[in-house]
């Protein structure tokens, strides 16, 4: 038989209602206690979210409570300098994501009177806010009939309902249809940690899975094996790139050095632990573009301002 994406469609419509109710059913049961989840407050969840954009829930946890101690609101953080937004963001790197933060209370004092946006272009305009992002806040703090699609979702959504790749557009129209009338926080969260547990990118345990009687991908009878994996060109994790002496590796030790104090032109190669002093230089340029360390009296720091 040949399967069409629209000719799975019709197909689709009660597994879906049964996706629903079992990883509902699931998630009331075994949900990941996270921090973030036990608040509703719109500043704090866009701070989780940005924070969670490059790094996993576990390890983000500790982080975002220190942060959200040091700027409890809005506007603390957006009267903070950068230098002690950086201090605070502490070893969570991507370090960018902090400037963006920074600037984004910033531009919501600006702007918004000090409160986050509850609509989905106000939010898209923010520094450090796309798609994925924007559309959390909006479920998780505004409880919006949105969905975030990062490629965890993309992967369920590909194995679990349709057993077929589909293109970003299709999964993002899946994806919004999908979200149960008024859960979507609820919802996403789900998503995420059958994502995190069980529909896992490289070996999904399917033999555990409280999806698994609905799943698409399973039900063709297939093995889990990577072969017939529908998600396999758009919801695999890529092997990641080496860190250790990659550029991120080289300007994340500059920041952590710069988080105890500035460092002279001398100190430059120690604290980046590199000797090839040009590409210390593009490295420290690359740095002040970013907004991450400025210049003052031949000494590198953090921005002041
Ligand atoms: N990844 C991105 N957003 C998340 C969230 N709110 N909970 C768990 N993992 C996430």
């Amino acid at each position: 038989m040949v399967r069409t994406f629209s000719g799975a469609a019709s197909g689709t419509e009660g597994r879906q209602l049964r996706l629903q109710r079992l990883l509902l059913a699931w998630f009331r049961t075994d949900a990941r206690p996270l921090a973030w989840r036990r608040t509703r407050d719109p500043y704090a969840i866009l701070v989780s979210e940005i924070m969670l954009q490059q790094t996993q829930a576990e390890r983000v946890e500790p982080f975002y409570e220190n942060f959200l101690l040091e700027f409890p609101d809005v506007r603390s953080l957006a009267q903070a300098s950068r230098a002690a937004v950086l201090r605070a963001w502490g070893g969570l790197g991507y370090n960018r994501r902090a400037v963006s933060l920074h600037q984004a209370a910033r531009t919501i004092v600006d702007r918004h009177g000090g409160r986050v946006p509850a609509d989905l272009d106000d939010l898209l305009a923010l520094p450090g806010v796309g798609a994925y992002t924007a559309r959390a806040v909006m479920a998780f703090a505004f409880g919006a009939d949105v969905a975030p699609v990062d490629v965890n979702v993309a992967r369920i959504l590909a194995r679990a309902v349709t057993g077929q790749p589909m293109s970003r557009a299709q999964t993002q129209h899946l994806a919004d249809d999908l979200v149960p009338a008024g859960q979507a926080a609820e919802w996403t969260s789900a998503l995420m940690d059958l994502g995190a547990h069980y529909c896992t990118s490289r070996v999904p345990r399917c033999g555990a899975c409280p999806v698994a009687a609905t799943c698409a991908w399973r039900g063709g009878g297939s093995a889990a094996d990577e072969a017939s994996d529908p998600a396999a060109a758009a919801g695999r994790a890529r092997a990641p790139e080496a860190f250790a002496g990659s550029d991120r590796y080289h300007r994340g030790r500059l920041v952590d050095t710069l988080r105890r104090g500035p460092v002279d032109t001398d100190g430059l190669p120690r604290a980046a632990d590199l000797d090839d002093t040009g590409r210390l230089a593009a490295l420290t340029r690359t740095l002040v573009d970013d907004g991450l360390a400025e210049w003052s009296d031949g000494s590198l720091q953090l921005p002041g301002s």
